[in-house]
């Protein structure tokens, strides 16, 4: 029985979408056993033969883990190092996500697992320390980075995106970082896929991997293609809209941004004998979708 903890929260949801497709068993917890909660975790397990636990629930807003560092350091440190030592205690394989903000943003190339970590921010560094808690807790964890996350049950970028785009005449968009925006399914299949190779007996090499869609681009991009598909799928209706380009010094936020955030997907690719899709063809899955949810831009 896999459990999920986090399963409300936008990638959590996705990932038990993906394994119900899948037909495998899971069990779902969110806030109601929370993870700083150690006794409240195990008192859950008790019983229920789990067999990998994943891990979606962190604290997420960047701007407000700024003033709110205790309360990040607690959900993203804390609540990991309790599942990890969980983990360890009942012997199964834990799956933790983190995220490309562990990097300052200077780097030039793709970013591969092993390179230095130094966050700019709060919510980076104790991200950071939640990949150290758990790498201290138990030997048999998979921490996935990803970034520029968007999914059907969630705010995201792409919701905001039509939405602004449907009521303005223009948008303005950064163009001064570059990343790769990232469907939650990409990631929810990447889980799924370490679940089933372990549930087969396959071994997967623990530790670190960058998980992303593929591609480089800025976010004023990733708004350029929003409106040519939204446009496309009748979701942007307002096709006057322009999309225009800016610097990140023009809308200051309390949290700096990586500038370049790409990460490395050999190793992932490699491991897992995949290929991740490209960001265009995974926006082009999201609009399509009956998952996509109307609501969220009007
Ligand atoms: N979103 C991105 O762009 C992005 C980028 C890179 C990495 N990531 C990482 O990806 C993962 C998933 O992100 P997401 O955007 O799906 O997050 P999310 O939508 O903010 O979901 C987080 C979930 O954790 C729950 N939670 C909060 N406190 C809890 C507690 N004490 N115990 C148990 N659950 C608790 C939240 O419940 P409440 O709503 O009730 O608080 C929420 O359902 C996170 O690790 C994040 O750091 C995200």
């Amino acid at each position: 029985m896999v459990w999920i903890i986090g399963n409300k929260g936008m990638l959590g949801t996705q990932v038990c979408r993906t394994l119900s497709e899948n037909k495998i068993d899971f069990l779902g917890t969110d806030s109601d056993v929370s993870i700083l909660d150690y006794t409240a975790l195990e008192g859950f397990a008790a019983g229920k033969k789990i067999s990998f636990i994943v891990n979606c629930a962190a604290y997420t807003a960047v701007d407000k883990a700024e003033s709110e560092t205790e309360k990040a350091r607690a959900l993203n440190a804390d609540g990991p190092r309790n599942i990890a030592r969980l983990a360890k205690k009942l012997g199964v394989p834990f799956i933790h996500i983190s995220t490309d903000y562990v990097f300052d943003g200077t780097a030039s190339s793709p970013i591969s697992e092993d390179a230095p970590i130094k966050p700019i921010g709060v919510y980076g560094e104790t991200k950071a320390e939640g990949e150290k808690a758990i790498s201290e807790e138990t030997d048999d964890f998979y921490i996935l980075r990803t970034a520029w996350l968007y999914g059907w049950s969630g705010k995201n970028f792409v919701y905001t995106m039509i939405r602004a785009m449907n009521s303005h005449d223009s948008v303005k968009v950064v163009n001064d970082q570059k990343g790769t925006p990232t469907n939650c399914v990409t990631l929810a299949n990447v889980i799924l896929r370490i679940i089933g190779k372990r549930a087969e007996g396959e071994s997967v090499q623990n530790g670190i991997y960058h998980v992303t869609d593929l591609g480089e681009i800025t976010w004023f991009d990733f708004a350029k293609e929003i409106f040519a598909q939204g446009v496309e799928r009748g979701l942007v209706t307002n096709r006057g809209c322009a999309v225009n380009p800016c610097a990140t010094e023009e809308y200051p936020t309390p949290a700096k941004r990586p500038a370049y955030s790409v990460l490395d997907k050999t190793k992932v690719q490699r491991t897992l004998g995949i290929t991740l899709p490209d960001w265009k063809d995974s926006l082009a899955e999201f609009l399509r979708s009956e998952s996509f949810d109307n609501e969220r831009i009007r």
